[in-house]
């Protein structure tokens, strides 16, 4: 009786306290630190969405030094008591949150926490000011490759897949969290500064050139580039749009970047309109790094790519760039549909087709389990990322789909995958549901043996 009644006194005060909606501050609570993905639980932040980064940096190869102010325009999605950014390193001399001075601490591997003067209300925009300068960094992998902010012997190859970007500025860290950017570099005069998006100006001034570009579509922080160096950059036009395209002039020429109007093309006649207001390719001598990357617009090469390379990160403007996973581990819808694209790249120009290079990877012996495991729908594990299995068996999988169902269901499912996902975040599950309704089929079984199971599959 008596905690009965207590218990129903507490809930009237409480009760009370919500009606009188006094802001409540016991209603401002902290976002998330992380946003649990299986693979980077700690990447990105809950209780905000950032809409637009605005950074305007300055780097000196000689000392590697990175230094500037990152603007970060953002909504709040709860009422927020404080609110996490992903940062590796740098001193921050500055950090205002509506331009107002908010403490600031660290914590982990790459969290600043910020906790504002006052509370952000949830639906309200606000603006976070951080100045911050100091040394970059590189970023190894759990697969040990390295990313992030990489020095070449004449500035930098900047790459964030999957966790590199936070090397070079505060950034809500994960894919789901796509924002439009404006990037401004000043570096030393005779070096050029090749980021997302069009070039909007470059001006030098005192021994030095700010290069200004912008990107206007949605993209995920991973896609971020600034690399830096000595290029012989080429402006021209594919289709109505600028194209950019940067060589390193110490890499052995070649003229492979001349088939980029046709590849783009090729591919806008099977997925669907090139989903970007820009293009170009950004071949540096990093080979170092080991990788290309489909930054968005324009792919970065660590050395001169060869011709299905460069399908290959093309393809990812609609696969991976455009249309993004959720999550890590459904990294299938990107590298299985850039390997699958590859092959078809080949099949158009009158070469291997993709039913050719399906036959004789599945001629791998099941023993040969490096090949078949793990499966490209369940890599397990983060230094399991980038296997040979989630291109090669990852691609097999959608030629298989195709000889399934046949061309036209399977041209369809594409061509409205990149369409409806525009911009967006995607999961396997949803490419399974899509591939049931085009096609009118039951492909459970089909997907669970070719993206689940760990053994190759004989039978679908
Ligand atoms: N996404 C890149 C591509 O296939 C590959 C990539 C990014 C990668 N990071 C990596 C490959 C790390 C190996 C290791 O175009
Ligand atoms: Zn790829």
């Amino acid at each position: 009786m008596l905690k009965r009644l207590r218990g129903a006194v507490l809930c009237a005060a409480a009760l009370l306290f919500v009606l009188t909606g006094t802001a409540g501050a016991a209603t401002f609570t902290p976002g998330s630190a992380g946003l649990d993905d299986p693979f980077f639980p700690n990447a990105g932040n809950g209780g905000y969405d950032v809409s637009h980064y605005s950074l305007t940096l300055s780097y000196e190869p000689g000392s590697n030094q990175l230094g500037g102010t990152a603007v970060i325009t953002a909504e709040a999605t709860q009422d927020l008591s404080r609110f996490n950014l992903d940062l590796r390193g740098f001193s921050i001399s500055q950090l205002l949150v509506n331009g107002a001075a908010a403490s600031h601490t660290r914590a982990g591997e790459h969290e600043l926490v910020i906790t504002p003067a006052t509370g952000l209300r949830a639906g309200r925009s606000f603006t976070v000011t951080i100045d911050y300068a100091g040394e970059p960094s590189v970023v190894t992998d759990p697969d040990l490759s390295i990313e992030g902010w990489v020095p070449t012997d004449d500035g930098a190859f900047v790459v964030g897949e999957p966790q590199g970007s936070p090397a070079w500025y505060p950034v809500n860290d994960n894919p789901r969290d796509k924002a439009t950017y404006d990037f401004s570099v000043t570096v030393p005069e005779g070096l050029t500064v090749m980021a997302n998006g069009v070039l909007v100006s470059r001006a030098s001034n005192g021994g030095k050139t700010t290069w200004v570009w912008r990107e206007t579509d949605p993209m995920a922080p991973y896609l971020s580039t600034a690399t830096l160096g000595r290029f012989d950059l080429t402006i021209s036009k594919v289709g109505n749009i600028p194209s950019y395209v940067a060589v390193d002039p110490t890499l052995p020429s070649g003229n492979v970047f001349r088939k980029l109007p046709e590849i783009v093309q090729f591919y806008e006649s099977i997925y669907g309109p090139y989903p970007f207001n820009a293009v170009g390719s950004i071949a540096d001598d990093a080979k170092v790094v080991g990788y290309s990357l489909e930054t968005q617009t324009k792919p970065v090469y660590d050395r001169m790519p060869d011709e299905t390379t460069v399908a290959h990160e093309l393809s990812h403007m609609w696969y991976g760039d455009s249309v993004t996973l959720t999550e890590w581990p459904d990294i299938w819808l990107h590298e299985g549909f850039a390997t699958w694209s590859e092959w078809m790249w080949s099949e158009h120009t009158g070469q291997k087709t993709a039913q050719k290079y399906f036959d004789n990877l599945y001629n791998t012996p099941a023993q040969q389990t490096w090949f078949w495991t793990p499966p490209p729908g369940d890599p397990g594990m983060p230094a399991d990322l980038f296997d040979g299995t989630i291109y090669d068996r990852g691609g097999m999988t959608l030629q298989a789909l195709r000889q399934k169902i046949g061309d036209f269901a399977f041209f369809q499912i594409m061509r409205s995958w990149a369409t409806q996902h525009r911009y967006g975040n995607v999961t396997i599950p949803e490419f399974v549901a899509l591939s049931e309704q085009v096609s009118g089929l039951e492909l459970d079984h089909f997907f669970d043996v070719w993206l689940y199971r760990p053994e190759k599959p004989t039978s679908w």
